[in-house]
């Protein structure tokens, strides 16, 4: 399958794997990759030596095309994405910050730069920052979708730029990639669907509970971390979205995780504190939400706690069905959207 996306990154299918903390890891990067997308290493939760650890990591496992993420807002991420240009890896996807730097870094050893995007004023302004593609992330989408859906986002930002667009939020079969490149983007990004595959290493209480979800069991708020976010509606999130920094214990726990996160980064806490206030009171408090929805989102991810732990979850958990691997579902997806131009001819005249 050919299109701008297969073409600019050097891939055989438009199907790239969301940057997912503590799931989009090396082996789960390159399994994506050898089977023809591409992964991208989230570099969330790692530290500058455990992000060039893993970029080396990724290098061992698969020789095809790959890409890490660097979520810019996020400590210690202006750390790793330096890292990832010593490293030359050949795909930096950034987000939530200004990326000129790295463009015109990457560009320089041959690399390709792509900016996650919710709207047209962002997705401009990272065309202008020099960007390759764009991610366009539609509010069906686990975590951080924006307000607008995918049906209206992909078009919207593409009659808005001139360079690819990847559209994520929502894609999960062969119906979503075609539905995808008919309003007019290159390739899907998925990270539902991909967390839910037998090489993820989701807790399996986790992937459990995606085959029994709806497509109304994800819940959608500004009160868990700082941002608009979805997450998997289980008890626990309920009362995690309700509650938010309200009360004491809460404002304390953020204070306590915040210590727990400079520490796995190697970063000063003190270092970590005076630049969040610095930033302002608003950056400080999203910073707060930020520490408690972190603690959460790995205990659910990696000890499968449904007690306190929250995971991100798309809308199209609804439509997951089983746990494929990662090459039977990315074979699955391409053939569905194969198949979908024959039936069209026979339906519409
Ligand atoms: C379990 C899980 C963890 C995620 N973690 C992150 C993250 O750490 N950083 C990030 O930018 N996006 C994260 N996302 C969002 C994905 O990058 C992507 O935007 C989203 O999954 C796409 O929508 P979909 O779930 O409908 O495919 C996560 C998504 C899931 C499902």
């Amino acid at each position: 399958m050919k299109t701008p996306i297969t073409e600019l990154f050097g891939i055989e299918v438009p199907i790239v794997l969301s940057g997912m903390s503590w799931i989009s890891v090396p082996s789960m990067v390159a399994a994506v990759s050898n089977a023809g997308g591409l992964g991208i290493l989230a570099t969330g939760p790692l530290n500058a030596s455990e992000t060039r650890k893993a970029v080396r990591e990724v290098r061992s496992l698969t020789d095809k095309p790959f890409g890490a993420n660097a979520t810019l807002m996020f400590p210690g991420a202006h750390e790793n994405a330096k890292v990832l240009l010593e490293e030359q890896v050949p795909v930096i996807n950034f987000s939530l910050g200004k990326g000129d730097w790295l463009a015109k870094a990457a560009h320089e050893y041959g690399g390709k730069v792509v900016a996650t995007v919710v709207n047209e004023r962002h997705a401009r302004s990272a065309e202008e920052q020099g960007a390759d593609a764009l991610i366009a992330t539609g509010h069906e989408a686990a975590a951080h979708g924006g307000d607008a859906t995918s049906l209206v986002l992909i078009p919207a930002l593409v009659d808005a730029v001139s360079i690819p667009i990847i559209a994520a939020g929502g894609f999960i079969d062969g119906r979503g990639l075609m539905a995808a490149l008919s309003l007019g983007a290159g390739g899907v990004a998925m990270g539902t669907a991909f967390m839910s595959t037998k090489e993820s290493q989701l807790h399996d209480t986790y992937k459990k509970l995606s085959l029994e979800k709806t497509i109304e069991d994800t819940i959608y708020g500004p009160y868990f971390d700082g941002l608009g976010c979805r997450s998997m509606k289980t008890p626990a999130a309920l009362r995690a979205y309700r509650k938010g920094l309200f009360g004491w214990p809460n404002f304390l726990a953020a204070f306590v995780n915040s210590r727990d996160i400079a520490r796995s980064l190697g970063l000063p806490f003190s270092k970590l504190l005076v630049g969040a206030l610095a930033s302002g009171w608003n950056n400080a408090k999203m910073m707060a939400y930020l520490a408690n929805a972190f603690k959460m989102i790995r205990s659910a991810t990696e000890e499968g706690d449904t007690r306190k732990g929250v995971l991100p979850t798309g809308q199209c958990v609804g439509l997951l069905h089983e746990i494929p691997t990662v090459a039977q579902l990315i074979d699955r997806v391409v053939s569905e959207a194969s198949e979908i131009p024959a039936r069209l001819a026979r339906t519409v005249e």
